[in-house]
């Protein structure tokens, strides 16, 4: 017996014209089902009575398993929980000149959570991207007050603060494109690394403040090395790509000059895998090198590539508020709750 024709399809999805059955073979006995509807095959995430839905959104990795087996004291929860403060203002740069790597992500997402956690925590954008503004739902248009005016013409830090809607005791320093002249004004000034610093100390000596993350061009200009001289702690954020470590050894021995000639209070303390993706091998084998590189500071979790994370700063928000149930925000969470507990592991 001859096929027989049965309908006409669509072409635009890719079918041909004409689809063909052939009655004595019949159609091949495929489920329409996109998920088995035996609950024992299916996935962990999918697993539990009612409608069959994914734990975590489908366009995301879901968070890996942490690779320490000593974090057992580390919340699984995808809320906040309180955090402990450290004994003194823990300062981070976050820095990698490699761009798009995630240091504003990483810094956004961070900082937020610190303070869900209770925390006071402040924000300085010290790009002239202002990406960090963006992302934490703060004006950044020319005319704004900002580091610019802090780093430049020696404002008080204070005065340029500005609240984030992402959580109570979370202040921004927003910066404009002014800053992109910052660079080359810089040159001729005197004491020209030191202006954060001072800013900074003056701030802190009269506001209690926990945290502060200082996110940094994709460079290691002269406002970079700002930020390296105001810190106390580096985070340097690895994204799980190829090429990821090209760089990040100029970056080390920058720091080590810093260091050794400008600030030794300076530490690498912490380490941040991003964009992991956990289908590819290379995320694996990148995730493994930069572990043999910095075995003690890299962070046990690491950030999951995620549709969510980059859709949140369209909105001025970090992945936080934006998907609380996301893979990407519990791990932000986890993240931030591992650098919490570490920095007072250290001052014990
Ligand atoms: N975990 C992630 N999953 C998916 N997208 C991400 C993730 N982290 C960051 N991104 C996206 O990758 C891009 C670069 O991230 P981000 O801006 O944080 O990097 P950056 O190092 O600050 O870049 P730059 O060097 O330009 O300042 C952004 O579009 C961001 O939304
Ligand atoms: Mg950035």
């Amino acid at each position: 017996m001859g096929a027989v024709v049965v309908e006409k399809v669509a072409p635009g999805l890719g079918w041909p014209w004409d689809s063909y059955a052939d009655p004595a073979i019949g159609w091949p006995d495929v489920s329409r089902e996109t998920m088995s509807a035996d609950p024992r095959r299916a996935s962990p995430f999918m697993r539990g009575n009612g409608p069959r839905r994914a734990r975590y959104d489908v366009d995301e990795v879901p968070p890996l398993p942490s690779l320490e087996q000593d974090l057992d004291d580390v919340s699984r929860e995808t809320s906040p929980a309180h955090l402990p403060a450290p004994p003194t203002t823990r300062i981070f740069v976050v820095a990698n000149q490699k761009g798009g790597v995630g240091k504003t992500t990483s810094a956004v997402n961070l900082a937020t959570a610190l303070a869900l956690g209770g925390l006071s925590v402040l924000v300085i954008d010290l790009d002239p991207q202002g990406n960090a503004s963006t992302a934490l739902g703060v004006d950044h248009s020319v005319g704004t007050p900002g580091s610019y005016e802090v780093v430049i013409g020696g404002d008080q830090l204070a005065d340029h603060l500005v609240g984030s809607s992402e959580a109570p005791g979370l202040a921004v320093l927003p910066a404009t494109i002014d800053l992109a002249g910052a660079e080359i004004e810089l040159v001729s000034m005197v004491a020209r690394e030191n202006r954060l610093l001072r800013a900074l100390n003056a701030y802190l000596a009269g506001h209690h403040t926990d945290y502060v993350f200082i996110d940094c061009p994709p460079s290691l200009g002269l406002l970079t090395l700002n930020a390296l001289v105001a810190a106390n702690e580096i985070l340097i954020p690895i994204q799980c790509e190829y090429y990821a470590l090209e760089g990040v050894s100029q970056l080390v021995r920058t720091i080590n000059l810093v260091k050794g000639e400008l600030n030794n209070r300076l530490r690498l303390t912490t380490v941040l895998l991003t964009m992991y993706d956990g289908r590819t091998r290379l995320a694996a084998q990148v995730a493994e090198e930069v572990r043999t590189h910095f075995a003690a500071e890299t962070l046990p979790t690491v950030i999951p590539r995620s549709v969510r994370i980059s859709e949140a700063p369209s909105y001025g928000q970090s992945v936080l508020t934006y998907h609380p149930d996301s893979a990407g925000a519990a791990s932000s969470l986890h993240a931030a709750e591992e650098i919490a507990r570490r920095g007072t592991r250290r001052a014990d």
